[in-house]
């Protein structure tokens, strides 16, 4: 006898991106991104335009995860959400969505920690990390050395006391006039600069710690002072700008990470979230992790920055343990860890 297959539609909106997907018994099927294109204009995300244009998408991306993945709207098991953390009225529209979905279909719901499920992106991929699993989390809004011990028991370790590692490449792209989101722009321009021009300071943080508001500040007053004799400079050295900015943010990054691994005697360590996109920080992840003997562990471009895929993959693991929520489910844009 065959076994029933277990679908789950999962659902993201935390940010600005409106994402659903399709997981079949962990694969996935389908992952429908819409990327709000309305904040680039304004240098950052402005939450109540997030929140309307996550109405106007979530219908038609839940449509077409439907219509891609090939299976039934019927067919569906359970719904999974994020729940938190976020902004608040761009996750109530994705809980509210999920929530009329699940009770119209008589379905469970499952509620996700979006941090916990940029982590489980790894367990997408067909090669995937063995436990204990120490994965660097590096996002717009978050900052983080988790220890993971399986699917669901992880720990964070150590944040940032300040600004995220998104939020410093989006703050030093903004001064440098480029538009929202700025960390692709760096990476980008980093390319063809001299990472060792320009020294920007890394402030010593105890422990697992972070701190990206220095570096920020750093850059304004350079800038500042180097736009006076010279209302040019920025954009004569963006290049070499970027290479010294990202060269240091990386830095910062690969020291705590490889302190973690060598404290804890972890061998599987990765990277997840929007910045891991980074193709210095990847290739930093590859060379520090040849140096110590590490198996290193990057997700695909598609499952670092925020999607519903990674939501679905959490959701699998939480629905294989019967980890189920009811409507009362509030979202909430600040949440310790699920
Ligand atoms: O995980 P994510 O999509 O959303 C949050 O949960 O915050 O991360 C978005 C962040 C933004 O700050 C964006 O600039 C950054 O990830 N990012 C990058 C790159 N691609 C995205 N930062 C540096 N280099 C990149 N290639
Ligand atoms: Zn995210």
């Amino acid at each position: 006898m065959e076994l029933k297959k277990v679908n789950i539609l999962a659902i993201e909106s935390s940010c600005d991106e409106t994402s659903a997907a399709i997981i079949q018994d962990g694969i996935v099927l389908s992952n429908v991104i819409a990327t709000q294109k309305v904040h680039e204009r304004y240098g950052g995300v402005v939450p109540e335009m997030a929140s309307r244009a996550h109405m106007e998408n979530i219908i038609p991306v839940v449509a077409t995860a439907i219509a891609d993945s090939g299976i039934e709207k019927s067919a569906i098991n359970a719904v999974a959400f994020t729940q938190a953390p976020g902004l608040i009225g761009s996750l109530l529209v994705g809980a509210c969505f999920a929530k009329s979905f699940a009770q119209t279909m008589n379905i469970p719901l499952i509620a996700v920690h979006h941090m916990q499920a940029h982590v489980l992106a790894h367990f997408i991929e067909e090669r995937q990390p063995e436990f204990p699993f120490l994965c660097l989390t590096v996002s717009g809004g978050h900052t983080q050395i988790v220890l993971c011990r399986s699917h669901l028991d992880m720990e964070v370790l150590g944040e940032t006391m300040d600004d995220a590692a998104g939020e410093a490449f989006d703050k030093v792209a903004k001064m440098l006039g480029l538009p929202y989101p700025g960390g692709p722009l760096i990476d980008r321009h980093a390319k063809s600069g001299d990472s060792l021009r320009f020294r920007f300071p890394s402030k010593e943080m105890k422990d697992y710690t972070f701190s990206f508001s220095g570096i920020k500040t750093a850059v304004l007053y350079f800038l500042q002072a180097q736009r006076k004799t010279d209302p040019e400079f920025a954009e004569k050295n963006i290049n070499d700008i970027c290479a010294s900015v990202q060269y240091t943010i990386i830095k910062m990054l690969m020291a705590k990470l490889e302190k973690a691994a060598h404290d804890l005697g972890i061998t599987n360590v990765g990277i997840a979230g929007g910045v891991s996109a980074n193709s210095g920080l990847r290739k930093a992840l590859e060379e520090t992790g040849a140096k110590n003997g590490w198996s290193v562990f990057i997700p695909r471009f598609e499952y670092c920055t925020d999607n519903a895929a990674m939501i679905g993959i959490t959701g699998y693991y939480k629905y294989q343990k019967g980890l189920f929520t009811d409507l009362s489910a509030t979202p909430s844009a600040r949440a310790t860890w699920a």
